[in-house]
């Protein structure tokens, strides 16, 4: 890709990824430009950057729409196009045997949400949307919707651990109480379940008999800060493909995962 990428980025927090984003296009590194900063959080550091650098900002407060869900679902209207068996068939969030009205709840509250999201978004149209530091799960309402062709995905996290051991909300802490020699960090694309879609990039630090959740994260988070980056980079680049593999296993079974194959050049 020769033009520069438009990327979106959804933060809840400090917004020390997106920092590190917005430096790599500053310097040229990244052939993009920030087109938006969304939020969960009215109170989210990372949206100041924005505002200092003159980039659009929004939030969405899930919050309200949870809380007013809890005390008169009735009164929360989901959107038009919304589908609740169909969603309900896809996420793989809850297992098979999650209580399915807590399912209805978080399916029906998230799409809300979404919605919202999706409403600011129109504004701004983007090539890539970056997870920085975003602490809320996304639906297949919403994932739906910016993966508008499934086989080229547009929505990249960034986790605090090397995936797939820890998924979920403090991979530093998970890795350290697990007695891990080695921990890391994974950016990926996002697919309908708990930080397991296709695996794009890792980066690995050493645990030692001295260290403690804060000394780990403070090594995560730099390496967070190289990782998240060159992973854009690749795809402003055009270098990120995703190829479904099919694999035999020894007890006769059958395995197919989507997995990212990185190429020397957009022509391979
Ligand atoms: C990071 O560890 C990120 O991986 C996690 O949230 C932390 C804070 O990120 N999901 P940031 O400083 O807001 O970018």
């Amino acid at each position: 890709m020769d033009r520069t990428i438009r990327i979106g980025a959804l933060i809840s927090g400090t917004g020390t990824n997106l920092q590190a984003i917005i430096d790599s296009c500053e310097s040229g590194e990244i052939n993009g430009k920030i087109v938006f900063i969304g939020s969960d959080n009215s109170n989210a550091h990372g949206l100041n950057k924005g505002t200092l650098l003159g980039i659009p900002t929004f939030v969405v407060n899930y919050g309200s729409i949870i809380r007013n869900f809890k005390k008169e679902p009735a009164t929360v209207a989901p959107p038009d196009d919304f589908d609740l068996n169909d969603l309900i068939s896809k996420q793989t969030l809850f297992n098979a045997d999650a209580e399915i009205e807590t399912v209805k709840a978080f399916i029906i509250t998230r799409a809300v949400a979404e919605a919202k999201l999706i409403d600011e978004m129109r504004h701004y149209p983007f090539d890539l949307l970056v997870l920085a530091g975003y602490m809320r799960n996304l639906s297949p309402y919403f994932i739906d919707r910016v993966n508008t062709d499934p086989d080229i995905p547009r929505i990249m996290n960034i986790h605090p651990a090397l995936l797939p051991a820890f998924p979920g909300i403090d991979g530093y802490g998970d890795t350290f109480r697990y007695g891990c020699k080695i921990g890391g960090c994974t950016v990926h694309f996002v697919d309908y379940g708990e930080d397991s879609g296709p695996i794009i990039g890792q980066k690995a630090y050493e645990i030692l008999e001295d260290d403690t959740i804060d000394s780990i994260r403070a090594k995560g988070l730099k390496l967070e800060w190289a990782l998240y980056p060159e992973c854009v980079k690749l795809f402003a680049e055009g270098r990120l493909n995703t190829v479904r593999r099919s694999y035999e296993l020894k007890d006769g079974g059958k395995m197919q995962k989507t997995v990212v194959k990185i190429i020397q050049s957009p022509k391979d």
